[in-house]
């Protein structure tokens, strides 16, 4: 039997197959996070998947990061995210959001003015996507601890508000060098205070952030991603290794729904073969697969079910191709961040038409 096409457990819910579809920021939401009827016919189409990820979603307006990014805060965000919801459960699916804070990887015009914030005021190097264009990163503030609090307290909150719009449960983005990953990394954490130096203590932001989704959701509906090594977003860190490993350990005994590992470039480490290991749910691996490597990795129980990104975005039917085995869709990477238009959105043709959302 095909790997792909077995059930598995995230958490609280049974997949019916390995075939998962990445988060993917697609910046096709109003200026004020608001998702609309396009973004419910895409995740619609997508509903086949065995679970879907959704696009990183800021938990609080500080969080933004990009322009026509979708929040979680007000409740026009609430409702319009309660119809993708509905929408995907209509057609059988499962879908989590994804909370994603950007941190110091934003820029006061998407902030209302405001500066960003992170763990410490070093500046990364880069540029932001903002209303005007590509703009160099500014130095951020760093948090006071009181503002700690409040930031995993929003947290909270946005996962509380997901359950209300309809998730089955909430991922913590916590890779690509957002705000978890600046707390968690050497490179952008020189903090003095219980949030900075040790492991220990820069890896406390993220499991506190953790607990705080856990005490709304239950542990077995939150998930979190990690990216170690990845070099993105100015993102460095020491002993990544040291890092990582003292993290996976941590979150072991938390009984969360999956970790989920996307390896970027060519690390020094097999961060899969140190990972796993630690932990003892259910392990997805992302990045750079094709149905080859993912029926590979599942027979040989490197992981328990593939997440798909580009390849998904390009074909709404994913699952269903890979099954008999037909070619798929190229993934357009014009559209990938676009105005909200059908064109590289809604338009990738599925092998069957499916019925309107
Ligand atoms: C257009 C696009 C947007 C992405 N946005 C996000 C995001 O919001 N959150 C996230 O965790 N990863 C994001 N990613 C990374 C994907 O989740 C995934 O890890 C990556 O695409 C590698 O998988 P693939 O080779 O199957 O595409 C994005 C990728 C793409 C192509």
């Amino acid at each position: 039997m095909n790997p792909l096409f077995t059930p598995v457990r995230i958490g609280r819910l049974v997949a019916p197959n390995r075939v998962l579809m990445a988060p993917m920021t697609r910046s096709r939401a109003s200026e004020d996070g608001i998702v609309g009827d396009l973004t419910v016919t895409y995740y619609a189409q997508r509903a086949s998947a065995g679970l879907i990820i959704t696009e990183g979603v800021f938990p609080s307006a500080l969080g933004k990061g990009y322009v026509n990014t979708p929040g979680i805060e007000t409740p026009a965000q609430v409702a319009a995210w309660r119809k993708v919801t509905e929408a995907v459960h209509a057609r059988g699916g499962r879908i989590f959001m994804q909370l994603m804070h950007c941190g110091r990887v934003s820029h006061p015009s998407l902030l209302n003015g405001q500066t960003p914030v992170a763990p410490s005021a070093i500046q990364p190097v880069g540029q932001a996507w903002t209303p005007a264009g590509q703009v160099d990163f500014v130095t951020p503030r760093a948090l006071g601890l009181e503002e700690i609090a409040e930031v995993i307290d929003d947290y909270r909150q946005a996962t509380r508000r997901a359950l209300d719009a309809g998730f089955d449960g909430v991922e913590l983005h916590a890779a690509s060098g957002y705000l978890p990953e600046q707390f968690l990394s050497s490179g952008s954490n020189q903090r003095t205070d219980l949030y900075g130096g040790s492991v220990e203590n820069r890896a406390r932001f993220v499991l506190e952030v953790l607990d705080a989704m856990t005490v709304e959701a239950g542990a077995d509906r939150v998930g979190i991603k990690i990216s170690p090594e990845m070099n993105y977003n100015s993102i460095t860190d020491a002993a990544p290794q040291e890092t990582y490993t003292y993290l996976v350990g941590q979150l072991r005994e938390r009984g969360l729904a999956y970790l989920h590992v996307a390896l970027f470039g060519n690390p020094a480490v097999d961060y899969h073969a140190v990972l796993r290991p630690l932990f003892n749910g259910t392990y997805l691996m992302g990045s750079g697969l094709t149905q080859e490597s993912a029926e590979k990795l599942l027979q040989d129980q490197q992981a328990d079910a593939a997440v798909f990104g580009a390849p998904f975005l390009a074909n709404p039917d994913l699952p269903e191709r890979f099954r008999v085995g037909a070619a798929l869709n190229a993934p357009d990477r014009n559209t990938f961040f676009a105005p909200p238009t059908a064109k590289g959105y809604i338009d990738y043709p599925a092998l069957v038409p499916a019925p309107a959302a």
